[in-house]
């Protein structure tokens, strides 16, 4: 996710928006860039400052501008989606007489065709991005007009150098807020840089657009709606949420959203992957996969398992990355590698990634943190772009993992995707959504159970690894004993376990398996143990033998750990919360694993 800041007023701009920018520093980036005047010698025009990496390094670059005068600037941090993280495509950007220059948070989805367009128009390119192309439509056709040439999302921030003391910006599905100070406004990607400096700001709305100067606020016609904003720098950054997992497993319609912008095109049949554009030829000659992973980037892999095998007709097998380097498999050819990781940066997945590449296995990525080790040293990915992940336990990641699976898996050469399957993807982002509206039920459920000790979760086929992580996530933040198992092993050992004081958390989605789990069920119930289903909605049967039902909208059975496991993150979560615990950082665990 980019964060964008903006100041213009009477102190010194370039400071602020460099701090305003490290209060941003939670969303994530890969490289940052600033963009202001020199008064009063402003014939120099606009300046623009980028550095690659943390911000350190782009303090660093300004460090010599600091004491000019710059009463107005712009800054960006940004998280690579068109191009890679280098110089040239970070932002701001500017328009070929340098006389433009801008900061956006978004996706200029018709980029090619507008650059095409452009360039007949003589217009010459010094980046691979989307966002460039802004700078030369503002450069060409005027702000407003090249506003409605845009097909996409985006929050802006543009100076040029005609009205040096104005700061224009607009909003479209990319978050914005202006802050108004004292003879001083400000532009923020959301109200966490804003905190402690300024009372008021305005929350954009879609379409909403004006000028920041030192005259003031304008929005044309629109009369600016102005709020209190009472925050310190914590809770600014949870949006109001009491916890970042609380907040983050709100944002999982969202992740799986923006996983599938721009990669998915159901009408088409079609879905395009840009980081597996370079390797697409090779692709065809794979004929076994191997997934390596850690934790719920691991049960992630065992659904990509299911996928590729269903889907892709691949034959793949599933590793622990802590395990896989101390395998001695055989060495097989056409084999690619695939490494699932939120952080990018786990020791053990690193460690498997360095031996399949030392195999010359074809190795790719589903990373979520752009530029870590994972993703530079696969030959190829995707990333998940679901934004930073505060939360010791890992929620949105887990559903943009298996939404980027779904897109590889059914991406894969001669795969057997069809429009039905495509389109119900895309209705995912939105079932997750009215699967979050229930959280005031679920939480009652949670308190109800937050007084057993040990818990089995059980699935089957598709639903048995959301099973296990639904299983990892009460461990991980209540510090309840739970076991995940595919259902049709009880039987075999753990039924013995059962009684009234051990619940089990089934999941029981239409598909190949219904009737299979609840027979697993009855036997549960006749040993007297509480059951918890979550089930698809409609499902009546399932009352009669769940003492307690959540129901999850009804989709295609590759796509119901998608929905299957929202109500499982939200009933961890609240149990962790009932019991008392910090469930953001839980005790002993850490986010980012990098030891062995
Ligand atoms: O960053 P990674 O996805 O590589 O991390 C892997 C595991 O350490 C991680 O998923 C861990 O299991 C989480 N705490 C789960 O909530």
């Amino acid at each position: 996710m980019c964060g964008i800041a903006a100041y213009i007023g009477k102190k010194e701009g370039l400071p602020i928006v460099f701090a305003n920018l490290k209060k941003l520093e939670y969303r994530g980036y890969d490289s940052a860039g600033v963009a202001f005047f020199n008064f009063p010698d402003d014939e120099l025009g606009i300046n623009v400052i980028k550095a690659v990496g943390k911000l350190d390094s782009l303090g660093k670059a300004i460090d010599g501008h600091r004491s000019l005068p710059a009463t107005s600037a712009i800054g960006h941090t940004r998280w690579a989606t068109h191009g890679v993280p280098n110089e040239s495509n970070a932002h701001p950007h500017i328009d070929c007489h340098k006389e433009i220059s801008l900061v956006h948070n978004g996706i200029v989805e018709n980029y090619k065709e507008l650059k095409v367009q452009l360039t007949k128009l003589g217009h010459r390119f010094r980046s691979q991005t989307d966002t460039e192309i802004i700078a030369h439509l503002i450069e060409e056709y005027g702000f407003d007009q090249a506003l409605k040439k845009i097909v996409g999302a985006y929050a802006l921030a543009v100076i040029n150098k005609d009205e040096p003391n104005k700061i224009y910006f607009a909003r479209l599905g990319s978050p914005l807020v202006v802050g108004i100070g004292r003879g001083e406004y400000y532009l923020a990607s959301d109200a966490t840089a804003l905190a402690g400096l300024v009372k008021r700001v305005v929350y954009l709305k879609d379409g909403q657009k004006g000028t920041i100067s030192l005259n003031g606020l304008k929005m044309g016609r629109v009369r600016p709606r102005i709020e209190r904003l009472d925050m310190d720098l914590e809770n600014a950054q949870k949006e109001g949420y009491p916890h970042f997992m609380l907040k983050e497993i709100f944002e999982g319609g969202e992740v799986v959203r923006a996983a599938l912008r721009g990669r998915l095109f159901p009408k088409k049949n079609l879905i395009k992957l840009g980081g597996l554009e370079s390797v697409e030829a090779k692709l065809a000659r794979i004929n076994r996969l191997e997934i390596a992973a850690c934790g719920t980037s691991y049960y992630a892999g065992i659904i990509g398992k299911m996928l590729f095998e269903d889907f892709a007709n691949l034959p793949t097998e599933i590793r622990l990355a802590s395990e896989y380097r101390y395998y001695s498999s055989p060495l097989h050819k056409n084999t690619s590698a695939l490494f699932i990781s939120q952080s990018g940066e786990t020791a053990d997945t690193l460690a498997a990634l360095s031996k399949a590449n030392s195999r010359k296995y074809l190795t790719l990525g589903i990373v979520n943190a752009v530029g870590s080790s994972i993703a530079r040293e696969t030959v190829a990915g995707v990333y998940n772009h679901a934004g930073p992940e505060i939360g010791v336990a890992s929620t949105k990641a887990f559903l943009s993992q298996l939404a980027v699976l779904n897109l590889i898996s059914l991406h894969w050469p001669n795969s057997r995707k069809n429009k039905r399957l495509l389109e119900e993807l895309a209705l995912v982002p939105s079932k997750i959504e009215s699967v979050l509206k229930k959280s005031k039920s679920i939480k009652a459920l949670a308190r109800k159970y937050a007084r057993y000790n040990n818990f089995l979760y059980i699935g089957r086929g598709y639903n048995y690894p959301a099973a296990m992580e639904g299983a990892l996530k009460l461990k991980e933040i209540s510090y309840i004993h739970a076991e995940g198992y595919a259902a049709g092993e009880m039987k075999h050992g753990p039924i013995a376990l059962i009684d009234k004081n051990f619940p089990t958390v089934a999941i029981v989605m239409p598909g190949r398996v219904y009737e299979k789990v609840i027979s697993n069920l009855e036997e549960i119930k006749a040993r007297g143990g509480p059951i918890l289903a979550i089930a698809a909605q409609g499902d009546r049967n399932i009352k009669t033998v769940a003492d307690d039902v959540i129901y999850v909208p009804k989709t295609m059975e590759s796509l119901t750990p998608l929905l299957s496991i929202v109500p499982l993150q939200l009933f961890a979560y609240y149990i962790g919360v009932a019991r008392g615990h910090d469930v953001d950082k839980p005790r002993n665990l850490a986010k980012s694993v990098t030891v062995e």
